[in-house]
């Protein structure tokens, strides 16, 4: 059975979100509709300022005002965030130097998810995740200043993978 034949594993569906009130009052999102299958790669593509951050935000339930409906592998997700939920869709920041914290090295980056899901096998995970995106156990020990800018952007995928079973990234 092809990708496309099976339940969408991220769908938005009439998607609608608005920032500020009165004379502030800025739709952002007008029913914004789409469908991303496993393991598809899906481009999202716009000027700067059209809502494509946005949209993200709301599947990653940084913003939880929104209206329509949000489905994650099938199921809808609440407006409320819990820990189920957190550990179902991850973000990767665009900006790996705002995303990770510049006074922790990359093994208490990477624990501080585990810990919070309560996640035992904590350091052979962490080099399981590491090894998954292309980094050594040497890079345990570094902080995001002594990494270039990818391997910033791989160890903030290692974090995002390390509890969930999707990401977005935006
Ligand atoms: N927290 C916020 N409060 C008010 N306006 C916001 C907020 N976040 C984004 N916006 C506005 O929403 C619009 C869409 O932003 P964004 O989704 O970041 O665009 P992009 O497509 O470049 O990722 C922009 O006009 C932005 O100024
Ligand atoms: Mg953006």
């Amino acid at each position: 059975m092809g990708a496309q034949n099976t339940a969408a594993m991220i769908e938005v569906k009439n998607l609608n979100l608005s920032f500020g009130q009165g004379n502030q009052h800025n739709q952002v999102l007008f029913d914004v509709n789409l469908a991303v299958h496993g393991g598809e790669i899906f481009g999202l593509v716009g000027e700067s300022g059209s809502g494509k951050t946005t949209v993200l935000k709301c599947l990653a339930g940084l913003f939880n005002h929104w209206q329509g409906e949000l489905c994650i592998d099938g199921q809808p997700l609440a407006h409320r965030i819990d820990r189920a939920r957190c550990r179902q869709v991850q973000m990767v920041f665009q900006d790996p130097y705002g995303s990770l914290h510049p006074r922790h090295t990359v093994e208490t980056i990477l624990e501080e998810p585990l810990l919070i899901h309560r996640i035992e096998q904590r350091d052979r995970r962490i080099d399981t995740l590491l090894e998954k995106v292309g980094l050594g156990p040497q890079f345990r020990r570094r902080y995001p200043h002594q990494l270039s800018g990818g391997q910033r952007q791989r160890v903030a995928i290692a974090r995002a993978d390390s509890r969930t079973t999707s990401s977005v990234a935006g």
